[in-house]
């Protein structure tokens, strides 16, 4: 069937009556989309000259939904909380690597660079530490960093050596060692971890410190008089634990008065938080943050990657800490990809294909459709849907409908039949092809017109009859 979406047309008034209905009792639940040729975040990256990665914990990793991810999307690992002082030295001088080798052999396994996290940190210490009488504790420190850090040397890519020294005004934070080794702990822990691993990359991490402001000063201070002296440093990490809507407008200018140092940038710990429950306007603006971040990075030659704090919802730090507050991350809580994923994966480069949307039909059965371009040339494209029955019942009958964008129209449509309602556009069944067993699955496809841009549509519905 042929036909064209200039021509505004009517629904069967009884059709939309009962696809409202359905669409009402709908499950939004996306499936997988079926795609394989799309490029990941870490590949996409990769092409730009940098990495792309998650940090993981522990208790994820016996969950075969979400590693499949993990081990497939991100081309670097950061280790979330095993490589703490708390956990490697839960005893004076005696070492635990155990925990945070299942994520290092889950990263090399994978073929993803580690990002070790972290030597010196006034949080998650064991008691012990505390009670390290001040004459001792630049020793322990040191043996701390020259054991793990001597121990990952040549598994660790990049180092948080030193995390959270400073208070929001850009004071030292009155920690452990702050209060009994003094001023110069910071520089003893970066030589001492230069001395452990020539080779691995040495961070100062902090977070508040994206744009300008008295604390990312005193960090640049920090870096400035390491330089002159000599101390080894190597980068600095932005953890850019953000807030929607409030990426700093200083963010790009920042990192680079970081570059012009003389250092790495690296965007370490990234989620951009929200009141929860996510709806369509906040999950928009929180792909805007994810794209201004993702590009201020990209603009700086020396930022070398971005990494999120964990990538699905269901596994974020946020709601503990921050109550009535979540929904900070790439996926949701079921891996589906958020409009925040594809912002990322836009401003890396990539071209979106596919949008999968389930919906479930009246009598219990639920069709998925996936939308894909198949080819793209100037003024044209060619696309196909895959309608699939992912219900235990037969179906006789689908409806796939979703809105084109200013400048798209639908030309001609083969295995369906079009009706559009201006940029709404919904195809039924063929008569030949409205039957789809449990489990199996069908298509149509199309050839359509576009001007400015041709984008995938943010949701594509799919009935059953
Ligand atoms: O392991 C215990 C478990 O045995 C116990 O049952 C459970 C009960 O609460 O606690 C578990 O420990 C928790 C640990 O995470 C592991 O899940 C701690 O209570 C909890 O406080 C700890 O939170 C971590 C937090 O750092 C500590 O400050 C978060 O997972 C971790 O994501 C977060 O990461 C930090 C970065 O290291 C530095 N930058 C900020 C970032 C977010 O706070």
């Amino acid at each position: 069937m042929s036909a064209r979406v200039g021509r505004t047309r009517r629904v069967l008034a009884a059709t939309a009556v009962a696809v409202a209905g359905t669409l009402a009792v709908g499950l939004a639940v996306a499936a997988p989309s079926s795609a394989a040729a799309e490029p990941t975040l870490g590949q996409l990256a990769v092409a730009k000259g940098r990495y792309f990665g998650s940090a993981t914990d522990n208790p994820t990793l016996d969950n075969a939904p979400y590693t499949a991810v993990l081990g497939s999307e991100f081309n670097q690992i950061t280790v979330g909380n095993t490589q703490k002082w708390q956990y490697i030295e839960p005893n004076r001088g005696r070492f635990d690597y155990s925990q945070a080798d299942k994520i290092v052999e889950f990263a090399q396994a994978h073929n993803q660079i580690v990002r070790g996290h972290t030597l010196v940190w006034h949080n998650q210490l064991p008691g012990w530490v505390n009670d390290v009488p001040a004459g001792e504790l630049l020793g322990v420190m040191r043996d701390h960093i020259a054991n793990v850090a001597g121990y990952y040397k040549g598994k660790v890519v990049h180092w948080d050596v030193v995390n959270e020294a400073f208070e929001e005004n850009g004071t030292r934070r009155q920690s452990v060692f702050q209060q009994k080794i003094g001023d110069g702990y910071i520089a003893e822990a970066f030589k001492a971890a230069r001395a452990a691993d020539p080779n691995a990359k040495l961070y100062y991490n902090d977070y508040n410190v994206e744009g300008i402001g008295p604390k990312s000063d005193a960090m640049y201070d920090l870096v400035k008089s390491f330089k002159q002296q000599g101390i080894p440093i190597d980068g600095v990490g932005l953890q850019a634990h953000l807030i929607l809507g409030q990426v700093p407008s200083t963010l790009q200018q920042n990192i680079q008065r970081f570059a012009d140092l003389g250092v790495d940038v690296a965007i370490t710990e990234l989620d951009i938080r929200m009141r929860t429950p996510r709806d369509a306007a906040k999950d928009a603006q929180q792909a805007t943050d994810y794209r201004t971040v993702t590009n201020a990075c990209l603009a700086v030659t020396r930022c070398v990657g971005i990494t999120v704090w964990d990538f699905s919802d269901g596994y974020s730090w946020i709601p503990s800490v921050f109550p009535g507050e979540g929904a900070a991350l790439i996926y949701d809580e079921n891996f589906n990809k958020k409009p925040s994923y594809w912002a990322v994966y836009e401003a890396l480069g990539g071209t979106k294909t596919t949008t999968t949307t389930t919906t479930t039909g009246n009598n219990g059965t639920g069709c998925t459709a996936t939308y894909r371009v198949t080819g793209q040339w100037n003024g044209g494209f060619q696309g196909e849907v895959t309608v699939r029955n992912n219900s235990s019942t037969a179906i006789s009958g689908w409806t796939v409908k979703w809105t084109l964008a200013t400048g798209q129209s639908l030309n001609q449509v083969w295995n369906g039949t079009l009706t559009a309602n201006g940029q709404d556009v919904s195809v039924r069944n063929a008569n030949y092809n409205g039957s789809v067993a449990a489990g199996g699955s069908t298509s149509f496809g199309f050839v359509g017109s576009w001007a400015g841009a041709n984008p995938v549509p943010a949701a594509v519905t799919c009935t059953t009859a």
